[in-house]
């Protein structure tokens, strides 16, 4: 069965079956609705519901405050129509894309490949934002970077993961070299630096992870504040561990900066030696008084926010960003 749903201000009016989300339809029918993730996990394509009933599937805990929920906001590519609808909806313009020619291409552990861009003009974006990237020769399809480097920095740098049977992934382990060139859309996200207080900070970082936590860092260290800044970097095994030695240089130059690795592998002889990221950093709490970033896995990001919540953390002091597979 179809409802009509019609998309506010923008009022394109789109037909909705009843087995398909707000954004897959809109996307199917031309539509530029505006999401990132399309799983449930982003938050970017947050709307409300100003008419009518729909069911919302689950999607990662947090997107939406008690505040939002009890004000109709839903994430609408997890949401699926049971009569007509009416939907606040952000419906962005033609999309605006760079073109980024690849300037370094440098494994930085067994599974991770950072990836240097140039671009052909200047990309705006805020520290912690991550980019569309076009998957090469295969047209529609694109993937999230979230960017590793300042805005500052006169190229976009990424770190990027090895996915088993992964698009992007397989094309730049595989095939890359310096001097391709690759679409980006425009910078998304709000894992962003809370500048509206100073507070200590709490960085947890899994895998990858590190990349937009990188950017953050950089973002604080411009500022005049002087609180503790904590950052807990995990992997599971010691080949995925990488830029340790820049983190332990920047740790030893910034006497506001509390490094912590945690590799979980039984055989890691590292600082520490082998721990969990999690358990270490409920370990070395209070973190109370902190505005917390995370980055990793959905997996991870759900059992950091029970865990922070458990230590009196409120909602709104927690941010993250979860690496969820980028659909479309
Ligand atoms: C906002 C955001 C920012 C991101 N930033 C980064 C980043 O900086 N670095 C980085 O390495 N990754 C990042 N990711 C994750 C990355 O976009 C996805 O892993 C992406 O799908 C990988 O593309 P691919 O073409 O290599 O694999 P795909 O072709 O997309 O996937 C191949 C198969 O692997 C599965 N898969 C893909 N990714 C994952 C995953 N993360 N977990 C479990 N299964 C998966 C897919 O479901 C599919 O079955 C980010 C994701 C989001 C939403
Ligand atoms: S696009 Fe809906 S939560 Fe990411």
């Amino acid at each position: 069965m179809e409802h009509e749903v019609i998309l506010e201000p923008s009022g394109h009016c789109l037909q909705v079956r009843e087995d398909q989300c707000i954004v897959e339809a809109a996307l199917e029918q031309g539509v530029a609705i505006h999401y990132g993730c399309g799983n449930g996990s982003c938050g970017d394509c947050k709307g409300r519901i100003v008419d009518g009933e729909g069911v919302q599937l689950p999607f990662m805990p947090l997107l939406l405050t008690p505040g939002e929920r009890a004000d109709n906001r839903a994430i609408l590519c997890k949401l699926q129509p049971r009569s007509a609808m009416r939907i606040e909806a952000q419906v962005d313009g033609a999309a605006e894309l760079w073109t980024g020619t690849v300037t370094t291409l440098q494994q930085l552990a067994s599974t991770v490949m950072e990836l240097r861009l140039r671009c052909d003009r200047p990309y705006p974006f805020r520290a912690g934002q991550y980019a569309r990237i076009a998957v090469p020769d295969q047209p529609g399809q694109w993937r999230s970077y979230s960017m590793a480097s300042h805005p500052s920095a006169a190229e976009l740098v990424f770190h990027i993961r090895a996915v088993a049977g992964g698009a992007f992934s397989h094309w730049l382990f595989a095939q890359a070299r310096v001097g391709d060139t690759l679409q980006l859309g425009p910078a998304q996200g709000e894992f962003t630096l809370q500048q509206n207080e100073e507070r200590p900070l709490l960085l947890v970082a899994a895998g990858t992870g590190l990349a937009p936590i990188e950017a953050i860092v950089q973002e604080r260290m411009r500022l005049p504040w002087t609180t503790p800044v904590a950052l807990f970097f995990g992997v599971r095994r010691a080949a995925d561990l990488y830029h340790l030695d820049d983190l332990q240089n920047l740790a030893d130059s910034w006497p506001n900066l509390r490094l912590e690795i945690c590799c979980s592998d039984p055989h890691f002889t590292g600082p520490g030696g082998p721990r969990r990221l999690l358990p270490s950093v409920s370990e070395n709490g209070p973190w109370s008084q902190h505005e917390v970033y995370l980055c990793g896995s959905p997996g991870m990001i759900e059992a950091a926010v029970d865990l922070l919540l458990s230590h009196g953390i409120v909602h709104e002091r927690i941010h993250f960003d979860s690496f969820a597979p980028s659909a479309g």
